[in-house]
C-alpha cells in the first residue's frame, strides 16, 4: 500500500465538501456519547471555528417516539453551522422515519450513520458496528436515509469501522456501498469490534479505504495531538481527521489542529487557571442545556473536570471536592481553589485520554456471522413482523 508523503506541517490543508455543505477546516468532533452535547460542541467549535461537530448518537427509535431525552440530544447552540446529528438503528424502517423526521423539522444541515458502535447492547442487535457485515441491511438502511436526506439538501454520512474482528473485515465493503448509495463521506475508526479501544487505530486501514474511495474518508482514532492530525493526514491521504477521546477535558485541540492545518506553529496550552474558566464556563453552559438544573449540570460535568484536570499537579482533596459538587456555587469555590500559574502538563496532555481498553468478548444476534445477508427469520427476530417496527 503506498502511503502518501505530500503534507508537511508547513502544507496549509485544503477543506471538504459535503454535499452542499463546506467544511473549511477538514476537523471532524467524533460523535461520543455522553460526551459531545451542544455545551461541550460549543467550546470546540468556538476553539476551532470551521470544523464539523457532531452530536452524539441518538436512537432512531426514541426519536421517532418523541423521547425526551432523545430530543435534549437533537438540540444545538445558536452559533452552530452546519448542525450535525448522528442516527442509530437497527431498522432501516425506522431510521428511514427519523430521517423524515429531521427532514421535516428542519432538525440538522448534516446527518451521520453510526455503524461503528462497539458496545455490546448494541452489537447484540445487529446495530452500530455488527450491522456492515449485513450487506443487504446496510445498503438499505443507508439508501433510505440518503433517499429522504439528499432531496433536502442534507447531506449523509457512515461512520464505520473495520469490521467485527479481522476474519471479518467490513470496511471496505462498507465504504463502496456507503459510496454507490450516496453518502458525503465515510469515517472510519480503525478498529475492530473486537479492539473496541484497546491497541492502536491502524491508519494503513485509512489509507486503504481512502485509496479504493472517491468520496472524501475521515480517518479517525488516536489523534492526541494536532501534529498526530498532520501525521494522519501525511501518512493516509484522508481527507480529514475527526478527533474523539483527545479532545475530552481540551477543546482548545481544535484550535491546536487548525492551527497546524494553516501551518502555524502556534498551540493553546492553557495555563490551570484558563482551564479554571473553562470549567466554570462548561458548567453554565450544561446548566442551559438542562433547562436550568444546575444539579444535573455538575453531575455531568464530574467526568469533564477529571479530562480537564488530568496531568496538572492538583490534590485529592480539591479533584474530590469537584465530585462532590451540587451547584454552581461548588463549582466556582472549587474553581477558585486552583493555583492559576500553574503551566499546561504538555507532556502528559498529548498522551491518550479515556476508554483504552479491549472488548472482553464480540456480542452478535445468533448465526450473524454465518452469512452476509439477513435471513427472513432474522429480519422478523430483529425487526419484528411489522416493517416499523423495531424490538429496540
Ligand atoms: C465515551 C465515548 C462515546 C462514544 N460515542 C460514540 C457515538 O455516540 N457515536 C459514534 O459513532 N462513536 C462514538 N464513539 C467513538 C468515537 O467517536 C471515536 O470513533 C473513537 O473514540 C475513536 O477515536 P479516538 O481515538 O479519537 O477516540 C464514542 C467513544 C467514546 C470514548
Amino acid at each position: 500500500m503506498a502511503i502518501t508523503d505530500s503534507l508537511s506541517v508547513t502544507d496549509a490543508v485544503a477543506g471538504v465538501k459535503l454535499g452542499p455543505i463546506d467544511v473549511p477546516v477538514p476537523v471532524m468532533l467524533s460523535p461520543m456519547a455522553g460526551v459531545t452535547n451542544w455545551p461541550f460542541r460549543l467550546l470546540c467549535e468556538q476553539y476551532g471555528p470551521q470544523g464539523l461537530y457532531v452530536a452524539e448518537m441518538i436512537t432512531a427509535r426514541a426519536l421517532v417516539a418523541n423521547n425526551p431525552k432523545a430530543l435534549r440530544l437533537c438540540r444545538f447552540a445558536p452559533s452552530e453551522d452546519p448542525r450535525s446529528l448522528q442516527l442509530y438503528g437497527v431498522n432501516p424502517g425506522i431510521v428511514e422515519q427519523a430521517a423524515r423526521m429531521v427532514v421535516d423539522n428542519r432538525m440538522a444541515d448534516h446527518v451521520d450513520l453510526n455503524f461503528g458502535c462497539p458496545v455490546p447492547k448494541v452489537t447484540r442487535r445487529g446495530g452500530g458496528s455488527a450491522l456492515p457485515w449485513k450487506l443487504d441491511v446496510f445498503a438499505e438502511l443507508v439508501r433510505r436515509v440518503v433517499s429522504v436526506c439528499e432531496p433536502a439538501g442534507i447531506p449523509v454520512t457512515a461512520k464505520i469501522r473495520v469490521g467485527i474482528d479481522h476474519e471479518h473485515e467490513t470496511f471496505l465493503d462498507a465504504g463502496r456501498i456507503a459510496q454507490d448509495e450516496g453518502c458525503a463521506a465515510v469515517t472510519l475508526h480503525a478498529r475492530t469490534t473486537a479492539e473496541y479501544y484497546g491497541g492502536h487505530s491502524d491508519w494503513q486501514r485509512i489509507a486503504e479505504l481512502t485509496q479504493s474511495l472517491d468520496i472524501p474518508v475521515f480517518g479517525n482514532g488516536d489523534i492526541w495531538s494536532a501534529q498526530d492530525a498532520v501525521n494522519m493526514m501525511r501518512q493516509t491521504g484522508c481527507a480529514g481527521v475527526a478527533i474523539g477521546r483527545g479532545c475530552q477535558g481540551r477543546p482548545w485541540l481544535f484550535a491546536d489542529i487548525r492551527n497546524a492545518f494553516a501551518g502555524s506553529p502556534e498551540r493553546v496550552n492553557p495555563t490551570l487557571g484558563e482551564v479554571g474558566a473553562v470549567i466554570a464556563r462548561h458548567a453554565r453552559l450544561l446548566t442551559e442545556f438542562y433547562d436550568g438544573d444546575e444539579q444535573m449540570a455538575v453531575h455531568d460535568l464530574r467526568k469533564h473536570v477529571a479530562w480537564y484536570l488530568k496531568g496538572f499537579p492538583v490534590g485529592g482533596s480539591v479533584r474530590r471536592s469537584f465530585m462532590e459538587s451540587e451547584s454552581l456555587e461548588d463549582i466556582d469555590r472549587n474553581v477558585g481553589q486552583l493555583d492559576a500559574d500553574v503551566p499546561f502538563p504538555e507532556a502528559i496532555a498529548d498522551k491518550p485520554r479515556g476508554r483504552v481498553r479491549y472488548a472482553k468478548k464480540v456480542h452478535l444476534p445468533y448465526g450473524w456471522l454465518d452469512s452476509r445477508e439477513l435471513s427472513v427469520e432474522g429480519r422478523e427476530s430483529l425487526f419484528g413482523d411489522d416493517p416499523m417496527d423495531a424490538s429496540y
